[in-house]
């Protein structure tokens, strides 16, 4: 079997190639990716190491460039993980997430009508359905729960979804899509929530909570997002959407401060700024369907998964030492500098 995975050089799409080459040896992996600041070659040093292992830098939105990939490769399952993810700057300049996250989608598509192929997977989210009221616990997101994107990212990604089951609909594209929750692990860009606040910590800056901090994500360690999505593309019906989450809620500043719990560091870094404009309130995700369809559950505690989180980026200095010296500098200053610090 051949997979072509796109994104690969990013956090979940990383940790994907490498469940995959430990899982299913005989397979063969291409990976696709922009590198586009999110994308990082040594986060792929390991896998560049394995024959079954082949890296492409390319923009999934360029035609030519996918159809010249897909007529000389030939892969049987394409499994989208590229896109612009970061919903902070998706307010800042939505233009690029509507390129990537649904032209390129298209693309992809369109690549995969004309060579033909077994399964193409989107790999979506679960804000795609907006958010929950935090005064509904009762409340989740189903598969059928009506789509009501809020940001510039979740209407990209909505966007796209629509797309997918249209192809699926139209020409019959064999096609899959999952709706994950929040992830975290290992790899991880420090734009993103968990690792933004380890990283900090570490260096004893500030931790930066966007307004009450009381928004709650549902937490999936990214290794249980991989076992599910492997299921999805192997046993998982075509046509078909599967929500993917696990029941470990929890308030942003609960997480901040597990984390600096973790760390032996004092709660007094925690700086309460800005909101965040449309901050979706409350995620959670109903996973019925993945469970009793194809056996899937997730096996990492909230409680096992920042301990492991934690320990990663603790022996993997030089990885995120690499990013935030660079270019990641200047995201910071232009989305932190400016934010008013709230009143305790
Ligand atoms: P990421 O930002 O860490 O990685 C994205 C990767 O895509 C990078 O390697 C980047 O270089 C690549 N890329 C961007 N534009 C590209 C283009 N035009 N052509 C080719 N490659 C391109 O993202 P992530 O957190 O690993 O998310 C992966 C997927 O999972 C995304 O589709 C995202 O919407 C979805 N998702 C993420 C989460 C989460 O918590 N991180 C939750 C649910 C769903
Ligand atoms: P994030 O990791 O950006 O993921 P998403 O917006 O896709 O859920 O943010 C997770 C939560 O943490 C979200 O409610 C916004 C909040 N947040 C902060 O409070 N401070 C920060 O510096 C960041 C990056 C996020």
């Amino acid at each position: 079997m051949k997979l072509l995975v796109t994104g690969g050089a990013g956090f979940i799409g990383a940790n994907f190639v490498y469940y995959e080459l430990e899982n299913h040896p005989d397979d063969e992996i291409l990976c696709v990716d922009k590198l586009t600041y999110a994308g990082n070659m040594e986060t792929l040093a390991g896998a560049m190491r394995n024959s079954k292992f082949r890296f492409v830098r390319a923009d999934i939105a360029d035609r030519k460039a996918m159809d010249a990939i897909f007529a000389e490769q030939g892969p049987d399952i394409v499994v989208n993980f590229a896109a612009e993810s970061h919903v902070d700057r998706s307010i800042e300049t939505p233009e690029i997430f509507l390129r990537t996250n649904i032209l390129g989608t298209n693309v992809l598509m369109d690549a995969c009508r004309k060579y033909g192929i077994r399964r193409y997977h989107q790999v979506s989210t679960d804000e795609v359905y907006g958010d929950l009221p935090l005064d509904r616990p009762d409340l989740f997101f189903k598969e059928a729960t009506p789509i009501k994107a809020s940001s510039p990212y979740s209407a990209s990604k909505a966007s796209a979804d629509l797309l997918v089951m249209a192809y699926y609909r139209t020409y019959h594209l064999p096609v899959t899509i999952s709706r994950c929750s929040n992830n975290y692990g290992p790899y991880h860009f420090p734009e993103k929530l968990i690792p933004l606040m380890i990283i900090n910590a570490l260096s004893d800056k500030k931790l930066p909570v966007y307004g009450d901090g009381l928004n709650v994500r549902d937490w999936l360690y990214v290794r249980d997002h991989c076992t599910a999505i492997d299921l999805i593309i192997r046993k998982g019906r075509e046509g078909e959407t599967y929500n993917i989450g696990g029941h470990n809620e929890r308030a942003n500043i609960a997480v901040v401060k597990t984390v600096l719990r973790e760390l032996g560091k004092p709660e007094t870094l925690i700086e309460h700024v800005t909101d965040r404009k449309g901050h979706d309130r409350r995620y959670a995700i109903d996973p019925t369907k993945i469970h009793a369809e194809l056996g899937w559950l997730p096996t990492t505690s909230f409680e096992e998964g920042i301990k492991k989180t934690v320990a990663w980026y603790l022996e993997h200095r030089a990885w995120w030492e690499h990013i935030v010296s660079g270019a990641y500098a200047s995201y910071y200053e232009k989305m932190y500098g400016n934010r008013t610090v709230l009143d305790p």
